[in-house]
């Protein structure tokens, strides 16, 4: 099968060289913008892919929404497969994705956009199959797990290792996507519907590691505690979904305190199955690129989707996930919770909180903010 790669950046670069080893596939044109068409096998128009009947996959790596579903939607009508990187497209459109290429007879696979090289999606769409999907989590940036690892084991502050990790290519330019815990929560929405039919499109709630200091990870780590920014998912009594991204603070010894720098790990609870975890890169050129020609080699053996027919956008409901947390905060505001215990030093204060809901904690310390108070906090593991 002749593989047309839109975008030849990291991810691009890799699937193409990949396509030339992989057996029933072959590459073929490249998607490149209009300028740039150096090597013969590079084009500058989605109409010379579409059109061409030599290609019967496209593979995006461009990333982003637009213009990446509009030409899938192209693809997709023209009965080409469509495999993608791009979490941010699947997040957005996955759900219009997939009825049209049911509608077309013709693949929507994402392995990639969730994990990297980690086989989650993957796997969970196999899991579900057979087995009822209890819960989801884990570890899924690496840009924030390498950066909160270097806190804790080297000592240094947010400002630093932030530097390091754009400096090692972790971390773009721009890192907001990857602290705000945006990215991981994008990979936990696309989770969510592979394991129960339901893409959360609101109701989400995301925290990422902006506000952490120094401080914070030495008080902790005191206490014998590390933290990482894990992403949460699972199926309500009522039904519902759940899904969110939050700092957490595990007991040493825990399976998440073992994923170090860079590398992610996801984790599912089956019914019957237990707990089951994958660790592995979760980015990279060639581990990202891996997924992708999973994804396409699949097709050869016949896989077609990951989200089920039934799958629908709809609302993630967190009220009813509950944890203590860990909250460091101005003395002043430290009535706004009700504490099993409060340290003070000068005019910041350190308490642990009785439990509340997920969704209780974000919007109290949402609200804090946008008063002007600087606020962190990390839900506790024991
Ligand atoms: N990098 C990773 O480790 C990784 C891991 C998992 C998933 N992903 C996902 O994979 C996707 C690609 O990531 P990446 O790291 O490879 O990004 P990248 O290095 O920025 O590559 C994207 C490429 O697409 C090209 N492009 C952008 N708009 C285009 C257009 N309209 N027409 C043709 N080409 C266009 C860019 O060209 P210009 O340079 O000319 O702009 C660039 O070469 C993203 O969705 C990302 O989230 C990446």
């Amino acid at each position: 099968m002749k593989v047309a790669v839109l975008g030849f950046g990291t991810v691009g670069v890799g699937v193409y060289g990949m396509l030339a080893e992989a057996a029933g596939l072959e590459p073929g044109p490249v998607l490149v913008r209009p300028g740039k068409e150096n090597e013969p096998f590079k084009v500058s128009s989605i109409e010379a892919i579409v059109n061409d009947p030599a290609v019967g996959a496209v593979a995006e790596v461009i990333g982003g929404v637009e213009p990446a579903y509009t030409y899938a939607c192209a693809a997709l009508r023209a009965g080409k497969h469509f495999v993608t990187s791009n979490k941010a497209l699947v997040a957005a459109k996955g759900v219009a994705l997939n009825k049209l290429a049911r509608e077309q007879g013709v693949a929507f696979l994402f392995s990639a956009a969730c994990g990297g090289g980690v086989p989650f999606l993957h796997n969970l769409a196999l899991a579900r199959e057979s087995d009822e999907i209890l819960s989801l989590g884990g570890i899924l940036n690496g840009t924030t797990n390498y950066m909160l690892d270097a806190m804790q084991r080297l000592g240094l502050d947010y400002a630093d290792v932030l530097a390091d990790a754009q400096r090692l290519g972790y971390a773009e330019a721009d890192p907001t996507a990857d602290v705000s815990g945006l990215d991981a929560l994008r990979k936990i929405m696309l989770a969510c519907a592979v394991a129960y039919d339901r893409l959360p499109v609101e109701g989400l709630l995301n925290e990422g590691i902006e506000s952490i200091t120094a401080a914070d990870v030495a008080h902790f780590q005191s206490r014998g505690y590390t933290c990482r920014l894990v992403v949460s998912g699972g199926k309500n009594a009522d039904g519902g979904v759940s899904a969110y991204v939050e700092p957490v603070l595990l007991r040493v010894g825990a399976p998440e305190c073992s994923v170090l720098e860079n590398y992610n790990m996801a984790r599912y609870e089956g019914k019957c199955s237990g707990s089951i975890v994958l660790m592995g890169q979760g980015a990279g050129r060639w581990p990202t690129a891996s997924a992708v020609l999973r994804d396409l080699s699949g097709i050869l053996r016949g896989e077609r989707y990951m989200f089920s027919e039934a799958c629908a956008e709809g609302a993630a409901d967190n009220s009813g996930s509950v944890h203590g947390y860990y909250v460091r905060l101005p003395a002043a505001l430290a009535g706004e919770f009700e504490a099993e215990s409060v340290e003070t030093d000068g005019e910041i204060a350190r308490l642990v909180t009785a439990p509340l809901s997920v969704q209780a904690m974000h919007e109290t310390v949402k609200k804090l903010r946008a008063e002007g108070a600087s606020v962190f906090f990390a839900a506790i593991r024991q």
